[in-house]
């Protein structure tokens, strides 16, 4: 295990180092200064010409740290157990919280203004997030894979045990926490065999030290369970969640993990999803399920994440009255109000699995009685793998700002996740994580952007999609000239409408490689059971969810539901989500579907090249390393787009038989 990173935003290097002395006053006895004393030391120390940190204040420091008691000072506006304020007074700056993880937040954010050379005593904030809950989840399995990992093998795990660097899991938690994550889980929801072991005494020792060690930076642990563990762990010849036998056995599981492990925050499920075990099997529902869990949970303040993930993965293609869409819906809205309340439903941001472009789950907002969050993709899965540069925020950020009507006119998603706009059911964000043990951390270096952007969005949405790229850029690459982080933060600002424009037309989804979902093929999931289908014949191509069609449009409020049944009002980029239409049909561009898909793919083609073209005009400002890098990821994003531009049109143009307005190379 390498723990030799290369740079990220935490660890680049000053480029402009400063004047001044740092002598930090660290003033109480919050646990927390021990890792502010090391984050001190690894990342403010090298920007001051000399740093000294004392456990009082003496009179002499310009930086004291401190909650509002240990100060002795009256606390300002509640910002809550992790927000800060940050002000100066007496000529000396002052870092105050209500709590030991406002002070951590509050160091970060210091460390980031030194980073970006704000004169100390003009650094000033007042912070606190908008959501309770701003977790990742590791797809990692213990033979050290990822599943849907770009980024080299899992942080954590490697040939059935765990890899316990320490140096390599604190950089790691000072990452995230960096960015205000607060949870994680560490090994993936489908939970295989050996990771069902994960909460057996073989292995909770190992998960206990991790667990402290993330805790030190705010980070709570959680793990995914096999919701048959008590029949595949403990002997049992069920997992029903009404037997007594199932609820006792998880109760004795749950106490002793408490007892190594006073810190866990719980348990993250996918049941009765993509051929996992859970309550249907039984003829239970997933409330039954979960609440068993979270019964057992409760004592000890633990939290149970219930996925929604749920349809029918074995449809027949040739059933047209089942719509994947509507699955997540259908089967959790009913039960709403009949969770625990220490039950949290895990929404994908979509309602099918993280496209480039997708409609936003109507559950969210149907929710009215029961806790939930919002479920994103960091890794790419979907989204280019971390080859193709696809920085996801802007994206994120549509999704937060849709206004779904749920009570009224401006109730968006990030109202909803967050709580605001439901009395506290919002818990917050999640997202599956694109890190792994690679040098850099997520495989294409521009990629450690849509973690960046992931964590700031989860704890201001309404933070400026422009200043997280910049800052993004200015802190990981201080040391390039600025047209050269301009032209980065350009690039990464158009590079999901670019990938969206050479892969799945106008929202309608997949046409990727079976299995793997790396390149282009149009039909690879046409046929198969996964309810994800195109419907292109020689007339049209897209799938009718209207009234007529599957009524996937009636979960929505109105007027969104509406909005997406007219065709007139029905928004371009979701065209082919909720219609069949012919090629012929005019979008609101002005252009018909058949032209559409021809210039988006052109284009999008052109446009790679343009990034390509960008780079090289700075061949001689960048170092030859991360010259390479991006330069291999361009060629290699550059023949995909090349790959899809290809195929879908000649699929359209041979369905069609329409010609390209412009005359341009489509093969026959
Ligand atoms: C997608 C993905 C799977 C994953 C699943 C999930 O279908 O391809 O790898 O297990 O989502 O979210 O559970």
């Amino acid at each position: 295990v390498t723990t030799d990173r290369e740079a990220c935003w935490l660890t680049t290097e000053s480029s402009k180092p400063r004047t001044e002395k740092l002598l930090l006053s660290l003033v109480g006895d919050a646990p927390m200064f021990a890792t502010i004393r090391r984050l001190c030391q690894n990342h403010a120390a090298k920007f001051f010409v000399e740093t000294a940190i004392t456990d009082r204040d003496t009179g002499k420091s310009n930086v004291i740290i401190g909650t509002w008691t240990s100060l002795g000072k009256e606390s300002t506006p509640n910002l809550g157990s992790e927000g800060y304020t940050i002000f100066s007074e007496e000529g000396r700056l002052w870092i105050v919280a209500e709590e030991e993880r406002g002070l951590l937040y509050g160091f970060y954010h210091f460390l980031k203004e030194i980073q970006l050379g704000t004169p100390l005593l003009e650094i000033s904030a007042q912070e606190k997030p908008a959501n309770v809950f701003r977790m990742i989840n590791h797809w990692d399995n213990m033979d050290g894979s990822v599943e849907r990992g770009y980024a080299g093998r899992s942080l954590f795990f490697e040939g059935g045990s765990f890899t316990k660097d320490e140096d390599c899991m604190r950089s790691y938690a000072e990452l995230l926490s960096s960015v205000g994550i607060n949870a994680l889980t560490i090994n993936n929801v489908n939970v295989h065999e050996q990771e069902s072991a994960l909460i057996t005494n073989r292995w909770l020792p190992e998960v206990a030290w991790l667990a402290k060690l993330f805790q030190e930076y705010g980070l709570t642990l959680f793990l995914s369970i096999n919701y048959a563990s008590p029949i595949t762990i403990g002997g049992l010849d069920t997992a029903d969640p009404l037997e007594t036998s199932v609820a006792d056995w998880w109760e004795r599981q749950v106490e002793r993990i408490y007892g190594s492990i006073p810190s866990f925050g719980g348990f993250v499920v996918k049941a009765d999803s993509e051929h996992r075990p859970g309550p249907f099997s039984y003829g239970r529902t997933h409330a039954d399920g979960a609440n068993m869990l979270a019964k057992a949970l409760k004592p000890y303040g633990g939290h149970l994440f219930w996925r929604c993930f749920v349809y029918d993965c074995l449809q027949d293609w040739r059933d047209r009255s089942t719509d994947r869409a509507r699955a997540a819906y259908d089967h959790f809205a009913p039960l709403d109000g009949a969770f625990a309340d220490n039950v949290i439903l895990q929404i994908k941001s979509g309602p099918m699995d993280f496209q480039v472009r997708e409609a936003v789950s109507p559950l969210i907002g149907a929710l009215k009685q029961t806790k939930h969050v919002i479920e994103l993709q960091i890794t790419q899965e979907y989204t280019g793998q971390q080859i193709d540069v696809c920085y996801l925020p802007p994206q994120w950020k549509e999704i937060l700002d849709f206004d779904t009507h749920a009570n009224g006119k401006d109730t968006t998603v990030a109202d909803l996740v967050s709580g605001r706009a439901n009395g506290g059911f919002g818990q917050g964000m999640t997202a599956v994580v694109n890190t792994g043990r690679d040098e850099n951390w997520t495989g294409h270096s521009f990629a450690q952007a849509n973690l960046y952007g992931y964590g700031q969005l989860a704890w201001n949405p309404k933070r400026c999609l422009h200043a997280i790229a910049e800052e993004w850029a200015d802190r990981t690459y201080p040391y390039l000239p600025k047209n050269v982080r301009k032209t980065i933060v350009s690039i990464q600002e158009c590079s999901w409408i670019v990938y969206e424009s050479y892969t799945s037309p106008l929202g309608i989804g997949w046409m990727v490689n079976p299995g793997h979902h790396y390149g282009p093929n149009v039909n690879g999931y046409e046929f198969s059971p996964w309810g994800t289908y195109h419907f292109s014949d020689r007339n049209g191509l897209g799938v009718d969810r209207t009234r007529k069609g599957s009524n996937y449009v009636s979960q929505y409020a109105e007027p969104v539901g509406s909005r997406y049944e007219n065709l007139q009002t029905c928004p371009d980029e979701l065209l082919l989500f909720f219609h069949h239409v012919p090629y012929t049909h005019v979008l609101t561009s002005g252009k018909t579907v058949i032209q559409h898909i021809y210039d988006s793919h052109f284009d999008g083609v052109e446009q790679v090249k343009a990034f390509i073209a960008a780079w090289e005009s700075h061949k001689q400002e960048l170092p030859e390393a991360l010259y390479q890098h991006v330069r291999v990821k361009f060629d290699a994003q550059l023949a995909n787009a090349v790959e899809w531009r290809d195929q879908v049109n000649t699929y359209y143009y041979r369905m069609s038989g329409i010609e390209d307005k412009h005359g341009r190379t489509i093969y026959r």
